[in-house]
């Protein structure tokens, strides 16, 4: 009996992973896709450097971290000594450049929190943002497609995390909600901790790779090829792990004492990083330290509606929605017995 109830359970199980596979296949990007976007970035380059010979134009964001579905818009980051003039001006020098280029809905917004310049290029159809020297955004990019060299259950876990939230409405920073690179990191520091472990701490290893910018160190392993292996001893499906990975923010994760910390590959306490009150507008509910800007919480854009952790909309939708996930898959389960 038990065997036939093991086999039963098996056979849900390969029915998720099937699921959730198809889904992330069918959000993965055709490889034609990723080419225009490659070559939307040389006609950016050409266009960039006749006007600034010494600038470089970088991907970051998930076009270059891996993390993006089909269809996404491109985040470039325009790296140059601004000389005497401020941002604003080159930025607003920029979109002039775009715009007598045939480049369309080109706007420079120069009093956001990260001014860009917004794009879309009529010839490949992607639309795109530019913003201009914001190193550590590269960096961090490469610390997430890094990560995901190491083993494929973190970018398909990611896609469905990322779908999930993007279809329930919380991967908003604006309405109080997480940022997609929050979730990753949530995705990633998930798989460190899982036992066996299916990712290492790239910055508890030895140090390959090490840029300094803006006064912060940026240092870990990065010869992720040696890794391959990593995760092998642990044998857990992708449904097992999207299952695991609810269960662990809705029930294990304690959100009134504890930072997750990819850095360390564990958590931290609040208290050692003196994020236990709120400060501003930084009211560090849920707490996600940034991998490289130790002191910013990434967490911190939850900030909206009562103080109650609990009516948060971020908070809710982890604790309120993946409970009601595990209860749709626990349906699942219970109708196939
Ligand atoms: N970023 C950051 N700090 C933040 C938010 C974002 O440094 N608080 C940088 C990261 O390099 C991140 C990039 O900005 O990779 C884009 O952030 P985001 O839009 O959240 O992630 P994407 O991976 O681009 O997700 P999406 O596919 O939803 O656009
Ligand atoms: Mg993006």
């Amino acid at each position: 009996r038990n065997l036939k109830r093991q086999t039963m359970c098996r056979g849900d199980i390969n029915r998720l992973n099937a699921a959730f596979l198809a889904i992330y296949d069918s959000l993965i990007p055709a490889d034609e896709e990723k080419a225009k976007q490659k070559q939307l970035l040389t006609v950016l380059e050409k266009l960039v450097s006749k006007e600034w010979p010494e600038a470089r134009l970088y991907l970051y964001g998930s076009c270059a971290n891996s993390f993006d579905f089909s269809k996404s818009d491109i985040d470039v980051c325009l790296v140059m000594e601004a000389g005497n003039s401020d941002k604003s001006e080159v930025l607003l020098k920029l979109a002039d450049i775009l715009q007598a280029d045939n480049l369309q809905n080109v706007q420079a917004l120069t009093r956001a929190r990260v001014p860009i310049v917004k794009l879309m290029d009529p010839v490949t159809g992607i639309s795109g943002d530019i913003c201009m020297n914001n190193v550590l955004a590269v960096v961090n990019t490469k610390l997430l497609r890094d990560y995901a060299h190491i083993d494929v259950r973190l970018r398909q876990l990611a896609f469905i995390v990322k779908h999930w939230a993007k279809s329930r409405g919380v991967n908003e920073t604006y309405h109080g909600t997480l940022s997609s690179y929050a979730y990753v990191l949530m995705c990633i520091n998930f798989l460190q901790q899982r036992r066996p472990a299916i990712l290492p701490c790239l910055q508890g290893m030895d140090i390959t790779y090490s840029v300094t910018i803006d006064n912060v160190e940026c240092a870990y392993f990065d010869q992720v090829e040696k890794l391959r292996d990593f995760g092998s001893r642990n044998r857990e499906s992708i449904a097992q792990l999207v299952w695991a990975f609810f269960h662990y923010w809705a029930y294990c994760h304690d959100y009134a004492n504890d930072v997750i910390s990819v850095r360390t590959g564990c958590t931290l306490s609040k208290r050692a990083k003196d994020w236990t009150r709120r400060i501003g507008n930084d009211r560090h509910l849920i707490c996600i330290e940034d991998p490289f800007e130790l002191s910013h919480d990434l967490g911190r854009v939850v900030d909206k509606g009562p103080l109650d952790l609990l009516s948060v909309p971020t908070a809710t939708c982890i604790h309120g929605h993946a409970a009601d996930f595990i209860k749709r898959l626990q349906q699942v389960h219970s109708t196939t017995h």
